[in-house]
């Protein structure tokens, strides 16, 4: 915890220390201070439209089964039988009206009641059902059709939570409805799962370097590659309470793709209503756009072209970065299409986002084998003996200036530049909050 007071007391000057991209010790506090009591996302409402359906997911390290029961309301049941703790969850994914404990068989309906018991009445005679159902997460609510759950006693309701960034998730998600294609890609990087978090709110400073090769063949908007004042358009967005966004709103190009590419038979059915004009004057303008929700939720959203002559396409992605001790993570990709596209579409939209976000994508692995050398720096005896710190100054005051865009019309603070670290600090200063408070 020393280590945390010297990230807080360095924090204004811009000094991160290195160390705590690899601390077993801080990765244990943070199982309990961040992922068990703030919001955390489980699932797209997609995934389990029927009464029955199920999938097994995590919170921070911990299994819950989030399931729609049989009166179609989602719940978050611990995977931990009450009697000995086995996981009666036996798959991944799936459809049942109750789950079997494999042990000894007691029986929980698919709302995480119990219902039966092997010879309840020879063995126990008074066993009150009632008492030991599966634990349920006391707080469960969605957000267009994303689903969090909140174990903390009396936290703020999700809407509150989410705040500004709502607004920016919105830009995309209500402009039509949008469902998972196929199941979620998940793979193990050994890195912390902050630099993932982080990397996706504000760090447009490294595409032109790691991922030159993936824009110079094509497959993604050279827009990638312009940084700075000088890139019309690029807006980091902080001041979001801990969450961060990023968008690329290139108003100048009216002749480009429109609603960060979408081809028409899409965008036809797009729907201003339910939208403020300015989300929705963004979403046409856009071409691309990241974004992290505090703790570990991140998106991205990018136009792509997959073969010359061919209408543009879409990429959305929601990205999770899961804790899997101090120096690994366990990194879930889950690919979002509207609903009423075509199969062609979906089937361009499903190859270009495996080419390029999943544990083959060429800027995934751009990206993941730069991340796992950070954790193994940080794991370093000398960094942690001499505490080393990181620059993450840039943009700061005394760094060069970076205008606020006064007409900007969202929620929180929009700079004129993609080149600082505002979106990145902003999670770290949330993330040193909720680690220091008791
Ligand atoms: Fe589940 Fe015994 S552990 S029935
Ligand atoms: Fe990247």
């Amino acid at each position: 915890l020393e280590l945390l007071e010297d990230m807080r007391d360095n924090f204004e000057q811009g000094l991160v220390p290195l160390s705590v991209y690899n601390d077993p010790e801080l990765s244990e506090v943070e199982l309990d201070r961040v992922f068990n009591r703030n919001w955390v996302f489980l699932a797209h409402e997609s995934e389990i439209p029927e009464p029955g359906d199920y999938v097994l997911r995590t919170i921070g390290e911990d299994p819950w089964i989030v399931v729609r029961d049989e009166s179609g309301t989602i719940r978050v049941l611990l995977d931990s039988c009450r009697h000995r703790g086995a996981q009666v969850c036996r798959a991944d994914k799936g459809n049942t009206s109750h789950f079997r404990c494999p042990y000894h068989g007691w029986t929980y309906k698919n709302s995480g009641d119990l219902a039966g018991v092997p010879h309840r009445v020879e063995s126990y005679r008074e066993l009150d059902l009632k008492q030991w159902g599966l634990v349920k997460a006391p707080h469960v609510d969605t957000h267009r059709g994303l689903v969090f759950a909140c174990l903390a006693a009396d936290p703020p309701e999700l809407s509150e939570y989410l705040g500004g960034i709502a607004w920016y998730l919105d830009v995309h998600l209500a402009l039509t409805e949008f469902e998972v294609l196929g199941d979620p890609h998940r793979w193990v990087v050994g890195a912390n799962w902050k630099i993932g978090a982080e990397n996706f709110a504000g760090d447009s400073y490294h595409t032109e370097s790691v991922h030159r090769s993936v824009v110079e063949v094509s497959l993604f908007p050279s827009i990638l590659l312009k940084h700075g004042v000088a890139a019309q358009g690029k807006r980091h967005i902080s001041g979001l309470g801990g969450h961060a966004a990023n968008l690329n709103h290139d108003v100048g190009a009216p002749e480009e793709a429109q609603f960060w590419g979408y081809p028409s038979e899409v965008t036809e059915q797009f729907d201003a209503e339910g939208m403020d004009p300015a989300q929705y004057e963004l979403a046409k303008w856009s071409k691309l756009s990241t974004g992290t929700v505090f703790p570990n939720l991140s998106y991205l959203c990018s136009a792509f072209v997959d073969a010359p002559g061919r209408p543009p396409g879409t990429v959305l992605m929601l990205r999770q970065w899961q804790p899997r001790g101090p120096a690994a993570m366990e990194l879930w990709s889950w690919i979002l299409v509207p609903k009423g596209a075509s199969d062609e579409y979906k089937d361009r939209v499903a190859r270009v986002a495996t080419a390029s976000f999943s544990p083959s994508g060429n800027f995934e692995e751009d990206d993941t084998a730069i991340w796992s050398t950070i954790a193994r720096t940080a794991g370093s005896r000398y960094a942690r003996s001499e505490n080393l710190k990181l620059n993450y100054q840039m943009g700061m005051p005394g760094m060069a200036e970076i205008e606020r865009d006064e007409n900007w019309r969202g929620p929180g603070v929009a700079l004129m530049s993609d080149l600082e670290d505002g979106g990145q600090r902003t999670v770290q200063r949330r993330w040193i909050e909720e680690m220091l408070r008791p």
